[in-house]
């Protein structure tokens, strides 16, 4: 969305030909609805094939990202409109070319692809690596003498194998060279469910569906945020305020926040959370960081003293 740098850009330099490229960027007061990438493969249950029919502007595209590109545009007061992505270049390089305004698209936040496009805060959800493995292999992968459950859940979690913090002897595996490859999935899980492996490491956000194994009860190692990609030219914009204001209000309803509603539809019936980093973002957002005693309410007194009266009542 280059609206008003568009506009300051006309005025000093440009020629004829700016008119048709703005015609088909979208605008935040057009009804040109803006263009946001939606991975369309290997990513459910975040975006995917739509089941049933959907509404035009999914695209044909059903999914958690799905609904949340529709919540947040409400709440911006923007016409958005799915683009489907084939590949997962194309989430960086369509909005740093312009061709897309922005991505909701499991684009996780690193330093480097920051320097290309840039997140907005907050984030709204997060992967790391997870252990899942068989029942038996995951209950034997701490050692005979671990406290299960204590074990799995301590501070360090499972990557407190590598610390020495658990006892072992188990053959825990992973994909050389990069841990989340799809095609080597039922691979990995045949070896595990064979006894190969104790446990194998994964992408936490993998449906159970696509694994055929449980994911240990360990907190996921190595997690980083995901975040909404615009780009770099739209930092600071209206755009960027709009998104995050509406991003903000999708979390501040305590438990009732709408964020927690999507992810209970679309993630968790498919093994996927609930994420306890959302959960503490939407209490800090919807509370000041302690627990509201329900939906909106936060910390203020019910009753308070001042001055020697007694005064009731918010
Ligand atoms: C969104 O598009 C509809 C037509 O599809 C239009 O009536 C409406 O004004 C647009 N809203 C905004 C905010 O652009
Ligand atoms: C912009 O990036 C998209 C996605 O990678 C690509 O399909 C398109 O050809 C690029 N367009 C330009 C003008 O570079
Ligand atoms: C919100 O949900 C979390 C997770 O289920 C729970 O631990 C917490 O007590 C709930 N908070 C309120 C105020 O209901």
């Amino acid at each position: 969305m280059r609206g008003l740098s568009w506009l300051l850009g006309f005025v000093a330099t440009c020629q004829l030909a700016c008119w048709a490229q703005a015609a088909d960027m979208g605008s935040l007061d057009s009804t040109e609805p803006l263009r946001v990438g939606l991975l369309r493969d290997g990513n459910f249950p975040f975006s995917q094939p739509a089941q049933t029919s959907v509404p035009a502007n999914h695209a044909g595209l059903e999914g958690f990202e799905v609904d949340l590109m529709d919540a947040l545009c409400e709440a911006a007061e923007i016409n958005c409109t799915a683009v489907p992505l084939a590949t997962l270049d194309e989430r960086i390089s369509g909005v740093a070319n312009g061709t897309l305004d922005f991505t909701i698209s499991a684009l996780s936040y690193t330093p480097g692809r920051e320097a290309v496009v840039h997140f907005i805060r907050p984030f709204y959800y997060e992967s790391g690596v997870a252990l899942f493995g068989s029942d038996q292999a995951g209950l034997d992968l701490f050692g005979p003498d671990a406290p299960t459950q204590q074990a799995l859940e301590a501070a360090s979690g499972w990557g407190g194998l590598f610390t020495g913090s658990f006892l072992a002897g188990q053959t825990l595996c992973a994909v050389e060279g990069y841990y989340a490859l799809p095609f080597i999935l039922k691979e990995a899980s045949d070896t595990v469910r064979g006894g190969g492996c104790a446990a194998f490491m994964y992408d936490s956000v993998t449906p159970v569906s696509e694994v055929a194994l449980q994911v240990l009860n360990a907190p996921p190692a190595y997690e980083s945020p995901y975040g909404v990609g615009i780009s770099l030219e739209d930092k600071g914009s209206e755009l960027e305020q709009r998104l995050v204001y509406a991003m903000t209000g999708l979390m501040n309803q305590g438990n009732s926040s709408r964020i927690l509603e999507l992810e209970q539809q679309w993630l968790v019936p498919n093994g996927i959370g609930p994420s306890s980093a959302l959960q503490d973002v939407v209490t800090a957002i919807s509370t000041f960081g302690s627990q509201p005693s329900g939906p909106g309410e936060s910390q203020v007194p019910q009753s308070y003293s001042l001055f020697g009266t007694r005064q009731t009542g918010r």
